[in-house]
C-alpha cells in the first residue's frame, strides 16, 4: 500500500524531529516584557509535546511573593541574583519550553547557561504593542516611572543588542498566537532539522 503523508501527519513528524533534535535542550523564550513569551510558550510546548516553565512563576514560588514585593522588599539586585538561580535549576531540570522575564538574558552567566543547555527564541516586539499590552497591569516594577513609554524606549534599545544573540528571532505581533506559534515550529525545525545556520535568525519570522 503506497504510504501518504497527510499535512497533520507532517506537522507531527516535524515536531518530532525537533524534539529529537533537542536532545535534553530546551527552549528559551526571551524578549521584552509584553512580548508573549508565556502565551506563545505555553502553546508551544503543548504543540511539541513538552512541559512548559514560566520562570517568573518559580521565582515568586521559590521566594513566596510576588514580584513586585520582590522589587519592594529586596530590591531589583537580589531578584537578578535569585532569577539567574531560578534559570539555572530550570534548565537542569530536564528539556521544556521555558518563558524568562524580560531582564534575565541580559546577564552573561544567564546567557551562557541557555546557550549550552538550550536553544534560544527572542520574540522581538515593537514599542507601541508592549504599551498596548501592559498598560492595565501594575505588575511590572520597571514600569511604574513617570514616563513608562519612555522607560520602555530605553530598555528597548539597551536591551535588543543583546536579545538579538539568541538563536532565532521571531517578531511578536498582533495576529493569532497559532500564527507565531506554527514560526516558532518552521524556525527551529530549520535550524535543528536542516542545518540551518546563525543567519536563519535574520531570515525566519523577522518584520524588519
Ligand atoms: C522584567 C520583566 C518581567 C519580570 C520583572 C522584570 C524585566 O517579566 O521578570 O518584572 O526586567 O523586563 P516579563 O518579561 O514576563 O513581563
Amino acid at each position: 500500500m503506497p504510504e501518504t503523508t497527510s499535512p497533520a501527519n507532517a506537522s507531527a513528524t516535524q515536531e518530532a524531529r525537533i524534539t529529537a533534535a533537542l536532545g535534553a535542550r530546551s527552549i528559551v523564550l526571551v524578549g521584552m516584557m509584553g512580548a508573549g513569551k508565556s502565551t506563545i510558550g505555553r502553546r508551544l510546548s503543548s504543540r511539541l509535546g513538552m512541559p512548559f516553565l514560566d520562570a517568573d512563576a518559580e521565582i515568586e514560588a521559590a521566594a513566596g511573593m510576588s514580584i513586585p514585593d520582590i522589587f519592594e522588599s529586596r530590591g531589583e539586585p537580589d531578584f537578578r541574583d535569585g532569577e539567574a538561580r531560578v534559570i539555572a535549576r530550570l534548565l537542569d531540570s530536564g528539556p521544556a519550553v521555558l518563558a524568562t522575564g524580560g531582564g534575565a538574558f541580559m546577564r552573561k552567566e544567564t546567557r551562557d547557561r541557555i546557550r549550552d543547555k538550550a536553544v534560544s527564541i527572542w520574540l522581538k516586539v515593537d514599542a507601541d504593542i508592549i504599551m498596548r499590552r501592559v498598560k492595565r497591569r501594575s505588575d511590572r516594577p520597571l514600569l511604574q516611572t513617570a514616563d513608562p513609554e519612555a522607560t520602555v524606549g530605553r530598555l528597548i534599545s539597551e536591551r535588543e543588542p543583546v536579545y538579538r544573540q539568541a538563536d532565532l528571532t521571531i517578531a511578536s505581533r498582533d495576529v493569532p498566537h497559532e500564527k507565531i506559534v506554527e514560526e516558532c515550529i518552521e524556525a527551529l525545525h530549520g535550524l535543528l532539522c536542516r542545518g540551518g545556520a546563525k543567519e536563519t535568525n535574520d531570515r525566519i519570522g523577522v518584520t524588519p
